[in-house]
């Protein structure tokens, strides 16, 4: 495995030896010494041609704290904006010597054509593509989803599950026609052994839908009632992307949280053990009230944290060709 382009390219053994490096990467993370010397030498770019706060951040994050260089390449303001090419713009990135490019783009499919084109000799990280992939938001979904509910053997907490997601119900709520994050995380959770129920409204599931490897229903109360699920991800309803050809109906912010939004009242049904998450940005007050944003439940910050010990784990496996479940050794000291 070259490059990190899609959740369902992860085999289990792949994707559970990721987690158990970012286990690894993250008990670095709470000694004194945070920085490892493990990539000092190597250049990663973020080549970001769509906004992100999270995703930009923590890869920068988990490079530098792996010692690597990196470069913060912003579409805005670039030689993009006077229309210069994806082609152009990766062969300037090879020759300034990149050797991990973690690219986000509006195009389904963009990092796809980097990997594939032979414009660069770098890694190519997929940080989101249109509504296609996102493998690493999957993966620290997953990581946080083991950290609270499957036993993260780091943590020496057995819950019975096993340290993979066997058996987990994890309910995917919202948006889903617009969304890489539901598309990754039915990819990679149904990998790892959950059960995935998708919620959404009728106009907001993509054609095809049948075909994945997860449930769909239109009632979140009886989803929510009825399926007890251990884990509530609410998706982020992307306006911005619904005013395209094909772009889905979105009744009104009212009728929308009404029939679909994570409030006080529906947290009020869940068992005991269940978290809510949300990959972020969140509309607050439309696909989640505050009260179900800030609630002890909801691991909405602490994903955001375990972003940066997954993407520290993807860019050591990647850069150090330590990809293969067999041949692996994490160094946890400087
Ligand atoms: N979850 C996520 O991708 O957030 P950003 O758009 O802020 O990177």
């Amino acid at each position: 495995m070259k490059h990190l382009l899609s959740a369902a390219d992860l085999t289990r053994a792949e994707a559970v030896h990721v987690l158990d490096t970012a286990a690894e990467m993250a008990a670095t993370q709470s000694r004194e010494i945070k920085k490892l010397p493990t990539l000092r030498g190597r250049t990663v770019v973020n080549l970001f041609f769509e906004d992100s706060t999270r995703t930009r951040i923590s890869f920068e994050t988990a490079a530098k704290r792996l010692s690597a260089d990196v470069i913060n390449f912003s579409a805005k303001g670039s030689s993009v904006s006077k229309g210069e090419s994806l082609k152009d713009t990766a062969l300037t990135l090879q020759a300034m010597g990149a050797d991990a490019v973690v690219v986000r783009h509006q195009a389904s499919g963009a990092p796809h054509l980097l990997a594939r084109a032979g414009w660069l000799d770098a890694a190519v990280v997929n940080a989101g593509d249109g509504t296609h992939q996102h493998p690493t938001q999957a993966l620290l979904d997953a990581f946080t989803l083991r950290r609270h509910l499957a036993g993260d053997p780091a943590l020496g907490a057995t819950s019975g599950v096993g340290a993979d997601l066997d058996g987990l119900h994890v309910a995917i709520v919202g948006d889903v026609l617009h969304s890489r994050v539901a598309r990754s995380n039915v990819a990679l959770l149904t990998t790892l052994g959950a059960h995935v129920t998708l919620v959404a409204p009728p106009t907001l599931v993509p054609v095809g839908v049948e075909t994945w490897p997860c449930e769909v229903s239109y009632d979140l109360d009886a989803t929510l009632a009825d399926g007890k699920p251990d884990a509530v991800m609410m998706l982020r309803v992307q306006r911005e992307r619904m005013s395209s050809a094909g772009g889905g109906f979105f009744p009104s912010p009212l009728e929308y949280s009404r029939a679909y939004g994570l409030d006080a009242r529906r947290l009020a049904v869940l068992p005991e053990h269940t978290i809510v998450m949300h990959p972020g940005p969140m509309n607050r007050g439309l696909e989640i009230s505050a009260e179900a944003a800030d609630s002890p439940r909801a691991v909405i910050v602490e994903q955001v944290a375990n972003g940066v010990a997954v993407r520290m784990a993807v860019l050591y496996l990647l850069l150090t060709g330590q990809h293969d479940p067999q041949s692996a050794r994490v160094p946890t000291t400087t």
